[in-house]
């Protein structure tokens, strides 16, 4: 076995690196590009029940450091997503299907539809901060996650995650409700709700006013959400936010990650940080005697 292999909720990855949803991703094409990076997994595009336009520009600001975001899940809809699936299998490594809905029915049936099409898992987007009667607005309250995690669990028979919102002092409740209801694992950090301004125009920069917050300037918050839900929950937990070096990944899992997502990074330093990240993963494990990857998850919590 190699190194760097890991088993999140039954999904094996050659190393733990991810896709995050969202950067790219929305397209085979795309997501082949992020296998043949080097990625362990690949996480889509959260996709929807219809297609939709998303905002119009600005719908990205750059910041020192991170990004500004307010897409508004533009993308295909779930029928016209099955081609995009058909592409991506041939990168041959786990694809974990992004999802949005606004009921948990509609939850259950896109979830359906990516077992159907070859997803390995489903991943909830119950965190997205800007896309009004989605995301974040059903994901702060643990009763609605619960139902949504319940009726997408009896629906599929592979692994669901559900992506969750720092947008919240409820976090911890909401990741044990995600385990309550059965879910597999839990995904931190969705992005921060946040703003720019344009000083020059006395207005703000997004379209869409409000967007969400990732990137480097995140990492922190990223890696005290996964250190909670790591100390209060049994499944497995993804850290994503802000990660751009073997380091930065090395932190989250030492903070309890299985596995870690990579999103604003790839436009940041390209994607090349995959091959980075894993090798710099690999040289620590070496030098460090330690085995796995795996027996490091979660090791800062010995001296907390
Ligand atoms: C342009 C952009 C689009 C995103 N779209 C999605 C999305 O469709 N679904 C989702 O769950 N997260 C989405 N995200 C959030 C990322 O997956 C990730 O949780 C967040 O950006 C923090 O990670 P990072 O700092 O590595 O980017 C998006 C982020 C960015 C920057």
């Amino acid at each position: 076995m190699s190194s760097l292999q890991v088993d999140v909720a039954g999904v094996r990855l050659k190393n733990p690196t991810m896709l995050a949803s969202g950067m790219v991703g929305e397209t085979g094409g795309s997501l082949l590009s992020v296998a043949a990076a080097g990625a362990g997994a690949l996480v889509t595009k959260s996709i929807g029940m219809e297609p939709r336009n998303g905002y119009g520009n600005p719908t990205l600001v750059e910041l020192e450091d991170g990004y500004v975001n307010a897409m508004g899940l533009p993308g295909p809809g779930i029928d016209d997503f099955r081609t995009e699936m058909e592409v991506a299998k041939n990168g041959n490594v786990p694809i974990i299907g992004s999802i949005f809905a606004s009921s948990a029915k509609d939850f259950a049936l896109l979830s359906s539809k990516m077992e159907e099409y070859g997803a390995s898992a489903v991943e909830l987007n119950l965190s997205c901060p800007h896309a009004h009667g989605y995301g974040m607005e059903m994901g702060i309250d643990p009763e609605v996650v619960s139902a949504i995690v319940k009726e997408c669990k009896d629906s599929v028979s592979i692994p669901v995650f559900a992506k969750l919102t720092p947008n919240t002092h409820r976090l911890v409740e909401v990741g044990r409700a995600v385990e309550k209801a059965g879910g597999d694992a839990v995904v931190a950090i969705n992005t921060l709700k946040a703003m720019a301004i344009s000083v020059e125009f006395r207005r703000p920069v997004l379209s869409n006013r409000f967007g969400g917050l990732s990137g480097p300037a995140v990492k922190p918050v990223g890696l005290r959400c996964v250190f909670d839900l790591y100390a209060a929950l049994e499944i497995p937990v993804i850290g994503v936010g802000g990660i751009e070096t073997w380091r930065d990944a090395l932190e989250y899992i030492m903070a309890g990650a299985s596995a870690v997502q990579i999103g604003s990074a790839i436009g940041r330093r390209g994607i090349g940080v995959f091959s980075e990240i894993t090798t710099g993963l690999e040289r620590y494990v070496e030098q460090d005697r330690c085995g796995n990857i795996q027996g490091l998850v979660g090791v800062a919590h010995e001296h907390a």
